[in-house]
């Protein structure tokens, strides 16, 4: 099969697509696929029309590559894709919406408003702590937590070096812990917690400089807690309608009590797929090699 990988893009998240992109490359490469690397710019669907791959695969996150306007690309060209299609892309990529689909299927969610990021001006639109996110962005870009002793909001979000979009989700801050969940088809894989290392808390840089954060997996936390971490992340996976990989985010406060307040954030519909992302390694831990990982969402592809 001749798989093209789409990597690159358009958005914030470039420079990790093209370390996705060029990890899943070699890896297909390495088990027997004929390959070629698109850097996606705006003339995607020219030269796919011109490459016709038997599958894409999609390497590409956020805005223009994990948010339904590449899938609808493939879906006119007729070019089996890997991960998920048009709607669920669209839905996941909007986290307010994706929360709202989410929770009307029984997955808990945090308290949250949507606004332009314009509107919140000297005081705090709800309670602190809480946290202001762009409604369409991936790897934390935008993300600030407010913290009970901030006088005010984030000024930042009134800069004009913001380039997040004008839409915020102003969402209830759950402290405590960070787990994260893959599911693989009608699979789910296992928990892992993140534990940002000298960071506040899961940003950017601790997402892709070596050593920002250490992954323990499997989590250490009850099993009531594990399993049920694992069938929520079922769940929104299901309700949102993803197909192929997708990866759930969760917080987790156990201070009080075990049960705790557990909260779902997000379905990431393209994870991130270097060797030392979190789907990789939740593969690897139940014995699935990279090779294997790739081979399958290649397999699974469709349009
Ligand atoms: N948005 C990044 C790539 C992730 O969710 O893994
Ligand atoms: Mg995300």
């Amino acid at each position: 099969k001749h798989v093209a990988v789409l990597m690159g893009g358009l958005s914030s998240e470039r420079p990790v697509s093209l370390s996705s992109g060029n990890a899943c490359a070699e890896a297909l490469e390495g088990v027997g696929y004929r390959v070629t690397r698109v850097d996606v710019g705006r003339d995607v669907a020219k030269v796919l029309g011109e490459l016709r791959p038997d599958v894409a695969f999609n390497a590409l996150h956020g805005p223009f590559g994990e948010d339904g306007t590449v899938q609808g690309v493939l879906e006119y060209l007729q070019i089996p894709y890997t991960h998920s299609g048009v709607l669920a892309s669209a839905l996941a990529m909007d986290k307010a919406q994706a929360k709202i689909v989410a929770s009307a299927a029984g997955v808990p969610v945090a308290e949250a408003r949507v606004m332009s990021r314009f509107e919140i001006g000297q005081e705090h639109p709800i309670a602190p702590p809480y946290v202001v996110k762009p409604v369409r962005e991936g790897s934390s870009f935008g993300v600030v937590i407010v913290r009970e002793d901030m006088a005010h909001p984030p000024q930042s979000l009134v800069s004009s070096d913001w380039r997040y979009g004008d839409t915020v989700m102003v969402e209830r801050y759950v402290g405590g812990r960070e787990l994260t969940c893959g599911v693989m088809g009608d699979q789910v894989l296992g928990v892992t917690e993140i534990v940002p290392q000298g960071h506040s808390f899961y940003d950017y840089d601790s997402k892709y400089v070596a050593g920002g954060s250490l992954h323990v997996l499997p989590a250490e936390i009850s099993p009531k807690i594990y399993q049920r971490i694992q069938s929520l992340a079922l769940k929104a996976h299901e309700a949102i309608g993803c197909r192929g990989v997708s990866r759930s985010d969760f917080r987790y406060d156990d201070r009080l009590s075990e049960d705790g307040d557990l909260i779902w954030l997000e379905v990431n519909t393209q994870p991130g797929m270097t060797p030392t992302s979190l789907v990789p390694e939740m593969a690897a831990h139940v014995g699935m090699s990279f090779g294997e990982l790739v081979r399958w969402m290649v397999e699974d592809a469709s349009c």
